[in-house]
């Protein structure tokens, strides 16, 4: 089973699986691998990361598409070359077409900082300090047409302590995330 996992920056929620695949023998118990990393930007230092790992990587620089629709079909070929059975968002910053996600049903997740429904969007961890939240958190999962809904697949939650600025909260979140998502991307795959 093909994993095929899509990033645009630093990629530490990809790394984190790419570890977790490794360290927990993914491949050996589970017939797993992570079989290829793609970015919408050649910048993504996470690409340098999954090369050394000698996973296949590939840029798709969305300003090179007329349209989105192109972009995403071109993005649909390029993760279907690779036999999916699973598409990770992680940290993809682009929201995907109708037809991209419908495509790719039941087999799209994606991971989201903040405990969903609550905070979708941007700026999660502002927001939430803002309104006072006692606690924040990341959210894994099923990627719908409609932005950062979806059934939810794992949640974890933090404290929001005092004096907290955006950067501290998002941190404390990102630790998180590199403990959900892997453990709910095997659980994702072990269940099909
Ligand atoms: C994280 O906050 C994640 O929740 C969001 O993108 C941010 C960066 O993730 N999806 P990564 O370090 O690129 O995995």
């Amino acid at each position: 089973k093909n994993i095929v996992i899509l990033i645009s920056g630093g990629g530490s929620n990809m790394a984190a699986i790419v570890r977790a695949a490794r360290q927990q023998d993914w491949a050996g118990r589970h017939g797993i691998r992570v079989a290829a990393v793609l970015s919408n930007r050649e910048a993504a230092a996470g690409l340098a990361f999954a090369r050394e790992q000698g996973i296949a990587t590939e840029v798709l620089d969305h300003k090179a598409y007329p349209s989105r629709e192109a972009f995403d079909a071109a993005l649909a070929q390029a993760i279907i070359a690779h036999d999916p059975a699973l598409v990770v968002l992680a940290g993809f910053m682009r929201i995907l077409t109708p037809a991209f996600v419908e495509r790719f049903a039941g087999r799209l997740v994606n991971i989201h900082p903040s405990l969903l429904p609550a905070f979708t969007g941007l700026d999660t961890h502002q927001r939430a300090i803002d309104a006072g939240c006692r606690f924040a958190g990341c959210t894994v999962h099923e990627v719908t047409a409609e932005l950062d809904v979806g059934p939810i697949l794992d949640q974890a939650v933090v404290p929001v302590l005092p004096g907290d600025t955006a950067q501290t909260l998002a941190a404390r979140v990102l630790a998180q995330e590199h403990v959900i998502y892997p453990r709910a991307v095997l659980a994702h795959l072990l269940q099909k």
